[in-house]
């Protein structure tokens, strides 16, 4: 149901804001600071989730800010680990039905208008975690009890950035708990849409059980006019068939599903190979106007 990509200059993970982020933060030292009103919005997107997205958890958001903040404050900006998190994600224990789980990297925006008309998905920002933090900026200052919102360090600047930690960990928790069939978007217009590197490559595929998950079902996607780089024979991809298989995962791969195709076709109606959909459909138009 919920897939999270995190993505980082060194390390790419399964939440999509985060793989921005990273992307982005390549070569400058310092990024912007904690993003203001931060304990507003964590609280507020935590209380939204708990009554109106998912009134069955219960669970004490008031707690969770106070186990986020005693990881993070007081801290070296460079110095959270994923093990300081703990208390706060036991304070926010989820589990998620099987069947549901998307993975994805490099494709964020399609997944995002993918789990819209497909909702039976369920993404890393689905989860509660996920959800919260989304597209968040944060660091502590040494000898001091807030946050620094003058100025975070980047990620490459560290081994143990409070934001990379707390998204690997979220990352780890979603894959482990993930069973059933489960379902992993990349994207065949970038050179290894399979990345060792990606939240995916690096955290998510380590923490997948073969016990839990039935099949691993791969979907590649090419941008409608290419580039045509990798696919499920071409490229990474035979890596991550070939690391599924050595693990005992059953797997599937399909090479620009339909489906997939048709929703960047709505973004993008006048693109040549869009017109034989467009053509029957106004033909249909056609007919039921006559
Ligand atoms: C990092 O954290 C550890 C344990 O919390 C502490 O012992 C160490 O002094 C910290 N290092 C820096 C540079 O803040
Ligand atoms: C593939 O990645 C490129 C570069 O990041 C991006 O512009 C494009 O939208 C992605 N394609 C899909 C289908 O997600
Ligand atoms: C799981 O995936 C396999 C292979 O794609 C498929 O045959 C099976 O029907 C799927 N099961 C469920 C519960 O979706």
């Amino acid at each position: 149901m919920s897939s999270f990509t995190i993505s980082a200059a060194v390390l790419m993970i399964s939440r999509p804001w985060f793989i921005m982020f990273l992307l982005c933060s390549g070569p400058l030292k310092a990024q912007l600071g904690t993003t203001p009103n931060i304990k507003h919005i964590v609280v507020g997107r935590c209380f939204n989730y708990i009554t109106l997205v998912n009134p069955s958890l219960r669970l004490d958001c008031e707690e969770i800010w106070r186990q986020f903040e005693e990881a993070v404050v007081r801290q070296s900006s460079c110095n959270v680990t994923v093990e300081d998190y703990n208390h706060m994600f036991y304070a926010m224990a989820q589990t998620w039905p099987c069947d549901r789980f998307l993975f994805w990297s490099k494709t964020r925006t399609l997944m995002h208008i993918y789990t819209a008309v497909v909702p039976h998905y369920w993404t890393l920002e689905d989860t509660l975690v996920g959800y919260m933090f989304n597209d968040l900026i944060w660091c502590g200052q040494e000898e001091d009890s807030g946050f620094d919102f003058s100025s975070c360090p980047d990620w490459s600047a560290c081994r143990n950035h409070p934001v990379y930690s707390l998204w690997r960990q979220a990352s780890q928790n979603f894959a482990e708990m993930a069973c059933g069939n489960i379902t992993v978007l990349l994207n065949g217009s970038i050179v290894n849409a399979f990345s060792r590197k990606s939240m995916f490559g690096s955290v998510e595929l380590e923490s997948l059980n073969t016990c839990r998950v039935d099949y691993v079902n791969i979907k590649v996607v090419t941008n409608l006019d290419g580039p045509f780089i990798e696919s499920c024979s071409e490229g990474s991809i035979v890596d991550l068939i070939q690391i599924l298989q050595s693990r005992g995962f059953r797997w599937t791969c399909t090479d620009n599903e339909e489906t997939l195709m048709i929703l960047q076709c709505i973004k993008n109606p006048k693109q040549a190979s869009c017109q034989t959909c467009a053509n029957s459909l106004s033909q249909i138009k056609s007919l039921t106007l006559t």
